[in-house]
């Protein structure tokens, strides 16, 4: 039985109050402090600025229960519905408890308000993530009948550890490649004349693996993207985009990003990078994976560790990335259940 004294609300992130935006941020920092020890906390005015700007595509719902004394959120459910043409079938969601308030029930008890917002929306899928440094999170989705669908690393790069002779090789290496392809640099906002080849680029993303979960490729429109990069940068993040031209076509071959933000001065994003087929095995993700890091060395000095998603199953590009000297930081997972199977799961609670 779940404490009568807990209150719970539901919460519109974009229009929170400022005790709210307060607790929501100490909540986040909570169970960030769990998942990434060694990182500093998110700014109150960051959190605040990345809630308002929540690209207008995705409807995030959120549920906060609140300790007795209503001083701190014990627990957090959220719900993201993407309003795309894509993927209609499902939804993301998180579910996070405070560790002083485990295994009471908050779980199942916001899971029971994340499903039915799911199946209200006609989304009958519901996918999540856990960490391998919080294992409640792994226990939680066995015992509510989740399917682990794609194993994955965040892997890190410490600077000191960059093998500059192997970066000036790629580099050279990209060099000899110059007479038929250009790389170039976009630093910020894409340039708007080049907005429909971004989303063509996007399209690459399409391309990782994404193992036995039901997702199907995500179209974004130039529209969808400039929300996307809008939150990015009002929370103060600064993107760096490398891509790389096929002269004779003018199409584009690939790219690279990284997102770095002043509030953590010392950890480097790696986002995605991403070659066309048709131009594979030629020595271009390398090349642009080279351009980035000399980049890096040379005008962010502050920056100690390149942090990266991985599927576990991303042969191709873990080759690049263990070659650069990248090791396994943590290990996480996605997972899927269809709401129908939770809705047991909670019905089996009722009886
Ligand atoms: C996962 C998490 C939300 C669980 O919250 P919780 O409030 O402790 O969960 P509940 O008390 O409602 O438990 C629901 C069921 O899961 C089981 N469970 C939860 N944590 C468990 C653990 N560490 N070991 C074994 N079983 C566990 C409970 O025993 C209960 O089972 P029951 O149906 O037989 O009673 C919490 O551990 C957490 O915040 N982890 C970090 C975030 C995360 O990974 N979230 C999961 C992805 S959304």
């Amino acid at each position: 039985m779940t404490n009568p004294a807990f209150q719970i609300n539901s919460i519109n992130v974009r229009e929170a109050s400022q005790a709210e935006f307060t607790a929501l941020n100490q909540h986040t920092n909570r169970i960030r402090l769990e998942r990434l020890p060694d990182d500093p906390p998110i700014p109150l005015e960051e959190s605040i600025l990345s809630m308002k700007n929540i690209p207008p595509f995705v409807d995030v719902r959120l549920w906060a229960v609140w300790n007795p004394d209503l001083t701190e959120i014990a627990a957090e459910g959220s719900l993201a519905l993407l309003k795309t043409e894509d993927n209609k079938h499902l939804a993301q969601f998180e579910i996070t408890v405070l560790p002083d308030f485990r295994l009471q029930g908050l779980g199942r008890k916001l899971l029971r308000l994340v499903s039915d917002t799911a199946q209200e929306n006609n989304r009958r899928l519901l996918v999540t993530e856990t960490a391998d440094r919080v294992p409640g999170g792994e226990a939680f989705m066995l015992r509510i009948g989740a399917h682990k669908g794609l194993e994955t690393h965040v892997n890190q790069l410490r600077i000191t550890d960059i093998n500059r002779g192997l970066i000036a090789g790629w580099l050279s290496h990209g060099k000899q490649l110059s007479a038929d392809f250009e790389i170039g640099l976009w630093d910020g906002a894409y340039p708007e004349e080049m907005i429909t080849e971004v989303a063509n680029l996007y399209e690459l993303t399409n391309q990782q693996p994404f193992g036995e979960i039901e997702i199907e490729a995500m179209h974004m429109s130039p529209e969808q993207i400039r929300q996307m990069e809008q939150q990015i940068f009002a929370r103060g993040g600064q993107r760096w985009t490398f891509y790389i031209v096929n002269r004779a076509t003018g199409r584009f071959a690939g790219y690279t990003e990284t997102v770095w933000n002043p509030n953590r001065p010392e950890i480097l994003r790696q986002d995605m990078t991403g070659v066309f087929p048709e131009y594979r095995k030629l020595g271009l993700g390398r090349w642009l994976k080279a351009a980035m890091l000399d980049k890096v060395l040379k005008d962010r000095p502050q920056v100690k560790y390149i942090r990266t998603g991985n599927a576990d199953s991303n042969a191709a590009m873990l080759k690049i990335n263990n070659e650069l000297g990248f090791q396994p930081y943590m290990a996480s997972a996605l997972w899927q259940i269809e709401v129908e199977k939770v809705q047991e799961y909670l019905n089996s609670h009722n009886k």
